[in-house]
């Protein structure tokens, strides 16, 4: 069997994005529910915080990856006018939440992560509100990116 590397480049690509954006799903329809219905708040933050400690660990992998093969597709193929072009709206979208991603996990919440705990400790009702509509946004919105990836990687156009 050979493969060339953008093929290979693709194959990473798709499998570090359902890595990091099937774990979002899970944290977010599964996890948090679950940590919002404990009875004491304390037992449902702690088991919330294990997860997202233990996956945020793998997605500072999977992010990077998702990434760099993006990238290398892009120059590649030489797509950088997508960027510009609306029909290819997903093209400016993938990058977009790959860099709000970037930010969120190397920089936000390692700067943050003290503050919130000890505000979620006072008010955990409102840090479960909060973080639901977070994670529920992000979902959202990688969603359709995902969705208008694949459809627009495979001819159609927008
Ligand atoms: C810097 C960030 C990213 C760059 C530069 C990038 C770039 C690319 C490129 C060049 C392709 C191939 C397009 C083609 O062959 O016409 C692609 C495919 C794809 N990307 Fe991204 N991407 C990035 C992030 C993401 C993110 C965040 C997601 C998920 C929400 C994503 C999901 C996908 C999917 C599902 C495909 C289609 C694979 C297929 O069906 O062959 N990408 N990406």
């Amino acid at each position: 069997m050979t493969i060339d590397d953008v093929t290979l480049a693709r194959a990473l690509h798709v499998l570090a994005v359902m890595h990091w954006i099937g774990g979002v799903g899970f944290v977010t329809l599964v996890i948090l529910p679950l940590a919002a219905s404990r009875s004491s708040a304390n037992d449902g933050l702690t088991l919330f915080e294990a997860v997202e400690h233990r996956f945020a660990a793998q997605i500072r992998l999977s992010i990077p990856l998702a990434g760099a093969t993006g990238l290398w597709m892009t120059w590649r193929l030489d797509l950088w006018d997508r960027f510009a072009d609306p029909a290819y709206w997903w093209m400016a979208a993938m990058a977009g939440l790959w860099l709000a991603f970037m930010l969120m996990i190397f920089v936000l919440e390692p700067a943050l992560h003290d503050r919130f705990a000890r505000q979620a400790r006072i008010d955990p009702a409102t840090a479960f509100r909060r973080m639901g509509c977070l994670h529920a946004l992000a979902l959202v919105i990688a969603t359709l990116t995902a969705l208008g990836a694949v459809v627009g990687t495979h001819g159609v156009i927008f």
